[in-house]
This record gives C-alpha cells, structure tokens and sequence, in this order.
C-alpha cells in the first residue's frame, strides 16, 4: 500500500510533466518562450522565402534561354518519315461496292479540306524550285499548295478519287521537322513488288516535291503551315484485281534516308491493297 509520501511525489511528477508542455509560470510552451517560439518561425519564413526565391529566379533564367519555336537540344536535324492517306496501311475494297470504299474516301476529302482552293489563295505564291528563307520575318508566310495541284487525285473532278474506278489514288506527305532543308531535288518514287510492273501516274507530275515549302519553322510561328503533298494513283488493270499488292514509296533525288535499317517508316511507307470487282 502507498504511503501519503508517495502520493504526494506522484502528484509533483504529474505537475512537473505538465509544465513541460505549457508552464504558467514562465509563460513557456514546450520549454520555449513566445518570443523565442516567434524567432523560430520568423527564421523558417525567411528561410522557405529564400528558397523559393532561388527556384523562382533559376527557372526564370532558364527559361529566358529557351526558344519557344526551336528545340534546344538537337544536334542534327532528325530524318522525316513518309506517311500516307486514307490513314490505313492495309487496303480492301470492292470497287463496285460504294460502301466498301467510303471510309477511304471520307479520309482522302476531309484531310484535303486543308488544301481547299479558295483557303490557299489566300497563302503566299512562292517562287518555286528554292527554300523559302524567312529566318528575320516574325511572322512566317506559308507557301500555297492547292489541291487542284493532284489533278485526277484531287477529288475535285473524280469525287471517288478513283476508288470507283479501280484505279486507287493515295496521298504521300513527309512529316514536319522544324528547320528541314532536303537536298537536290526530292521526289517519291513507289514501286510493287511483283512480275509485271504496275502503271502509276504522280501528281504533281514525277512525284515531285518542291524545295519552296522547305524550311518549316514550327506550329506557333508557322501557323498554318501545310506540307506539300504528292498523289499516287494505281493504274491497275484486271489482272491486278483479287491480288494483295504490296507497294512501297520512298522520297529518293536527295539526301534524306530512306532505307534506315530500324525505321522502316523514315523515308518510305509500304502499305497493302487490294481491290476487288
Ligand atoms: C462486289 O460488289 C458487287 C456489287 O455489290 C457484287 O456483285 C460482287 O459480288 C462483289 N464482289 C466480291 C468479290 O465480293
Ligand atoms: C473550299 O472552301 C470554300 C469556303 O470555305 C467552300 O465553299 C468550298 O466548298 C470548299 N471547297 C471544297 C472542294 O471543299
Ligand atoms: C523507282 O524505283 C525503282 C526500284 O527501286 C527503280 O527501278 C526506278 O528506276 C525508280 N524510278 C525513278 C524515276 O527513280
């Protein structure tokens, strides 16, 4: 049993452990005064302010070095790739058969809705067969290519753009990249792999693509920037119906790759079709 003693240290240790967080005596919370508490807090404040005083101040200065319009780091300008419309590597319709065709169709019309005759006129008429400087001018022109320029592949006179006919167009642009200056004269050149060679006619005529539109300087500068297109159409015949023909189309008369090992897609498209009676 414990003794009044006892009761009396316990009743001390229970009051000194009180103190400990807030003595009334000396006005102290947690062993510190206010004041002492307020010097605290002040040296944080300060202290978080300066830092992110700091952050604020080096983020600024990086980005003062940064061109919006212009990756920073680049050591060469990257190899386009060549891609096609209708978007589909992998081609199948009964040319007697709207339906089977319409998709292809629908693509071809609302990517061309860019290259609309009237909407290009209002775009610059650049002198063909150069670049296109126009590094000082803050505002970029943009070179015109009307889709009147793909003739029987411009959907224009033949609406079906020859799907109807079984005579097939395709459409073949490079991708964008900032600042490409492509060498001699570029052209696509498609080719299938099979016996007996497969007729195509290019538009604009031998599949040119005109170093005019070259260079391109980035979508917040260029803004409505279009690339230059070139049409294929397929002259097939009946022979080359209900056969999966394998076509493959490079960018060849310059310096851009088109036979990368690991990219097949750089400079080239091979894509399948198939067309049906
Ligand atoms: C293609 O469509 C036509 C008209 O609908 C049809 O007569 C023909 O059998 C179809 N051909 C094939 C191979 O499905
Ligand atoms: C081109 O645009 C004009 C005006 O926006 C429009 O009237 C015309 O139908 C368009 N032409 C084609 C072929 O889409
Ligand atoms: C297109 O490519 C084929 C196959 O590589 C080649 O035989 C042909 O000469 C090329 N045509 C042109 C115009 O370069």
């Amino acid at each position: 049993m414990a003794t009044t003693e006892d009761k009396a240290a316990t009743k001390e240790n229970v009051s000194s452990w009180k103190d400990s967080i807030y003595n009334p005596r000396t006005g102290e919370l947690l062993g510190r005064t206010a004041c002492s508490w307020g010097l605290i807090l002040l040296f944080y404040l300060v202290f978080y302010c300066f830092l992110a005083g700091m952050f604020a101040l080096t983020m600024w200065v990086m980005l003062l070095t940064l061109d919006d319009n212009v990756p920073k780091y680049r050591d060469r300008v990257p190899y386009p790739g060549l891609v096609i419309r209708p978007h589909a590597l992998d081609m199948a319709f009964n040319k007697s058969d709207p339906p089977k065709y319409a998709q292809y169709v629908k693509n071809l019309e609302s990517f061309l809705q860019r290259y609309n005759d009237t909407k290009q006129e209002s775009n610059e008429d650049c002198p063909p067969g150069d670049y296109f400087m126009q590094d000082d001018a803050p505002e970029k022109k943009v070179c015109r290519f009307k889709r009147s320029a793909l003739s029987f592949c411009s959907g224009l006179s033949d609406t079906n753009f020859g799907y109807s006919e079984g005579k097939p167009c395709v459409l073949l642009k490079m991708n964008r990249i900032i600042g490409l200056k492509p060498r001699g004269d570029p052209y696509i050149n498609c080719t299938v792999k099979k016996d007996n060679p497969i007729q195509m006619q290019y538009f604009p005529s031998e599949g040119r693509i005109d170093k005019m539109y070259f260079p391109y300087y980035g979508k917040n500068i260029h803004e409505d920037y279009v690339q230059p297109l070139v049409a294929v159409k397929l002259l097939l015949t009946k022979e080359d119906y209900n056969k999966e023909l394998a076509v493959e189309c490079r960018v060849e008369g310059s310096d851009l790759c088109n036979n990368d090992e690991r990219d097949k897609f750089l400079g080239r498209v091979t894509f399948r079709i198939k067309v049906v009676e």
